[in-house]
């Protein structure tokens, strides 16, 4: 898969987006409740407000949206015509401005129904993509992933003409993040990077991707979520968050993701944290059958210890996956997330329904194993 995106990175980067607005006649910004309020994001819109003839501000994507949301999104917009659609909030926001660039792109082709049941599009309006969380890579994925309430689970729409033309990736717009959000937005990160790795469908491109993300990321999660002013680890993870996404599309998740999807569901639990809860009992799970590839993930680790042998270090990276959401103060146990154990059953089924992510996962996983891993959690 080709990832054709012009990225911009560093601080201040912000500043050269007006050029990329020049010459366009209709803008669409969209954002959440909370990235509005941010100093950086107000001074952004005054500046494309003054050049850009006509400039449409949707600031109210939900977190974790779901397909009745964009429906209502796209009846309230009524646009058909935008020629820039800007995103800029977490994946919630960008997976939706994703949606919204082949929805709304002047003469479109396919609607959201259509995309739910598997059609493709083929164009979309030019796409600018800011992340302010790192995050779930959503600016690098093929992927816009949306609640489907009825099911109780969640779903991916999948193409990568909605892949984004621009990515931005600012640091200074990921410290305002309250810790437990880049702590557990930095796991999603972690869960893209070792399930990709680790994938049926792994390769050396994706691989690649992978290993560079996981040091990226095991140099900087921990700085970047204890000090806010920590500027270059912020944009390391930014990156980190980033290969995830690039990941993802060359080759795909599997069991922590697949297993958090009817967490997100049906209980609304926040992506980052099913993953959270799910990744040291999922990667115990698959250790026997990827120690090869967990002791290289683990010889990224700062202070691994290289004489180990491989099983030593597929153990120990079970191990420090376990420590670092400690480390992170996230919840480990579904209780704290007030789900009921009678409920188990259910969230073993919408798993297992899960096909597209559970082939990818490197070793038989039967219903029992499912269920004993969300057991292990009680
Ligand atoms: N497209 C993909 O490939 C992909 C991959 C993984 C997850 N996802 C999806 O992405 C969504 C989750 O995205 P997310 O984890 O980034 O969280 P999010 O976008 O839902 O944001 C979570 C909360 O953090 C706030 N927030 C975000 N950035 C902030 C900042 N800089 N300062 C202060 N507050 C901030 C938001 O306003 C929101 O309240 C889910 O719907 C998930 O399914 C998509
Ligand atoms: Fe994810």
């Amino acid at each position: 898969m080709h990832i054709n995106s012009t990225i911009l990175s560093g601080k201040g980067m912000l500043n050269e987006i007006n050029s990329l607005v020049k010459n366009r006649h209709h803008v669409l910004f969209l954002t959440d409740k909370n990235i509005i309020n941010l100093a950086d994001v107000s001074k952004l819109i005054k500046n494309i407000q003054d050049i850009a003839p006509v400039f449409t501000l949707i600031d109210d994507i939900p977190p974790e949206p779901s397909h009745h949301d964009v429906t209502a999104l796209l009846t309230k917009m009524k646009i058909s015509n935008a020629d820039l659609v800007i995103g800029i909030g977490g994946g919630s926001v960008l997976d939706v401005a994703k949606l919204v660039s082949v929805l709304c792109v002047k003469e479109a082709d396919i609607t959201l129904e259509q995309l739910l049941n598997g059609d493709k599009p083929t164009k979309r309006c030019t796409s600018l993509l800011i992340p302010t969380t790192a995050g779930t890579g959503s600016e690098a994925t093929p992927n816009a992933i949306l609640a489907i309430p009825e099911k109780e689970t969640k779903q991916g729409i999948i193409s990568p003409v909605m892949l984004p033309d621009y990515v931005c990736l600012v640091p200074e717009l990921t410290t305002s993040m309250p810790k437990h959000i880049a702590a557990s937005t930095g796991i999603d990160a972690l869960c893209h990077l070792i399930e990709c790795f680790t994938a049926t469908i792994s390769n050396p491109v994706g691989d690649n991707y992978a290993l560079i993300g996981m040091q990226k990321l095991f140099n900087s999660l921990e700085r970047s979520t204890r000090d806010k002013s920590d500027i270059e680890a912020k944009l390391t993870m930014l990156w980190a968050s980033y290969y995830g996404g690039a990941a993802i599309a060359h080759a795909g998740t599997h069991l922590v993701h697949a297993m958090s999807y009817p967490l997100g569901g049906k209980y609304h639990i926040p992506h980052g944290i099913a993953n959270a809860i799910l990744l040291v009992p999922c990667m115990a799970f698959i250790r026997d059958a990827v120690v090869d590839k967990f002791a290289q993930a683990y010889d990224l680790l700062p202070d691994a210890v290289l004489t180990l042998t491989a099983e030593e270090k597929s153990y120990a990276l079970v191990e420090y996956f376990k420590q670092l959401v400690q480390r992170l103060e996230l919840p480990s146990k579904l209780q704290e997330l007030n789900i009921d154990p009678k409920d188990l059953p259910y969230l073993v089924e919408g798993a297992l329904e899960v096909k597209r992510l559970m082939n990818n996962v490197p070793k038989k996983v039967s219903k029992d194993d499912v269920l004993a891993m969300y057991q292990s959690l009680l």
